[in-house]
């Protein structure tokens, strides 16, 4: 079985290949090596034989000339909410248009597609709904978790919007061209391979400041640093996918949420507790009251659906997130400094 990853020398494109080419599976990249520190996974992938295609995803002439593939699994994406904002021609291209492509040569290999979505296609009205203070003074209490059934409706941000209208295409693509397709919603993915950059998410960013010894700020909500998301660890996640391309043939044409959940979830504050015991280390942060318009104060998955396909959960929680990025960073502390 032939497997493409789009993205592959990202953080979990990466992840994926090296653990799927591990499991005997043929794996292949594509990635025009654009994000920063992706140059650093390509070696890790030549290191394990797998190729890289060095392909802007939005340029199909070169898609379609690519061996036939059984499966796609689409990681490539400017992942980043805020970029978004500013970078829209980029981020249209790359994860709308890119979509498409690898629709067109799905359709073209009669491949099944397995597409990295986001939590990010919800309404974030909607979200804010869910704790309705602008200021958080208190811990939040962790209550409602959120499903395939949520509101998608209203603004859920540019990049939301790509994942969310990639969507809608891969299911146009199944209805028209019976391409077959998983479609995974994700909250926060973290775990080595993510180099403590602001834009891979907060996880390793707030680990490699703790390292670094790095002031930081709680920006929104008042500052207090109380707001909440699940953290799914990247090794729970490529389990899922395992699973799921072990049972593509009978499983397909399904959205899932998938997220770390009530296993693994962590405030900022909280985070910070953790990030000071496991470094040893200690720094300030300031308190900023104003955020942006993209920010969410909470995000817990209901992974009830996902659960109940492929008795799949995960099973690691936020110390074991933080244990191992911590460690992946401080093996590799050296190259990555050069990366940042
Ligand atoms: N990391 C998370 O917390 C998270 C959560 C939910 C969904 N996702 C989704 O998972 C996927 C992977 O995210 P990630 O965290 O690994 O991101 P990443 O930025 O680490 O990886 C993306 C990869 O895509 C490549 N790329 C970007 N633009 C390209 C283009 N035009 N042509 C070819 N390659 C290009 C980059 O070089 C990079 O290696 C994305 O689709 C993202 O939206 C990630």
């Amino acid at each position: 079985m032939k497997i493409l990853v789009t993205g592959g020398c990202g953080f979990v494109g990466a992840n994926i290949c090296l653990t799927l080419n591990k499991n005997g599976y043929k794996v292949y990249s594509l990635d025009n090596l654009k994000r920063n520190g992706s140059k650093f996974n390509l070696k890790l992938l030549k290191k394990s034989k797998i190729k890289n295609f060095n392909i802007d995803i939005f340029n199909y002439k070169k898609i379609k000339r690519l061996q036939k593939f059984d499966i796609i699994i689409d990681c490539c994406a400017e992942a980043a909410v805020e970029v978004s904002k500013y970078h829209l021609d980029e981020v249209i291209n790359t994860n709308l248009i890119g979509t498409f492509n690898i629709l067109k040569k799905a359709k073209k290999d009669k491949a099944k597609l397995i597409f990295i979505s986001s939590s990010r296609v919800n309404s974030i009205s909607y979200i804010n709904n869910i704790v309705r203070k602008k200021v958080l003074k208190k811990k939040i209490k962790i209550k409602k978790k959120i499903n395939e059934e949520f509101n998608i409706s209203d603004p859920k941000s540019i990049y939301g919007f790509t994942k969310l209208s990639s969507e809608m295409l891969i299911r146009e693509f199944s209805y028209a061209y019976k391409v077959k397709f998983i479609i995974n919603r994700c909250g926060v993915i973290s775990g080595p391979l993510q180099f403590g950059k602001q834009d891979q998410g907060f996880v390793s960013l707030w680990i490699w400041k703790h390292i670094q010894k790095i002031n930081g700020k709680y920006i929104g909500y008042g500052g207090y640093g109380h707001q909440v998301r699940d953290v799914l660890h990247i090794d729970d996640f490529i389990n899922l996918i395992k699973i799921q391309i072990k049972k593509i043939n009978s499983i397909n044409n399904k959205i899932f949420t998938v997220g770390g959940s009530t296993k693994s979830f962590t405030s900022l504050k909280q985070l910070t507790n953790l990030c000071q015991k496991i470094t040893g280390n200690k720094v300030k942060f300031k308190k900023q009251s104003k955020t942006s318009i993209y920010d969410i104060p909470y995000f817990i998955t209901d992974n009830k659906k996902v659960t109940k396909t492929y008795k799949w959960k995960p099973n690691k929680n936020i110390n074991d997130v933080v244990n191992d990025t911590y460690k992946w960073l401080i093996n590799n502390k050296k190259k990555i400094k050069k990366i940042l």
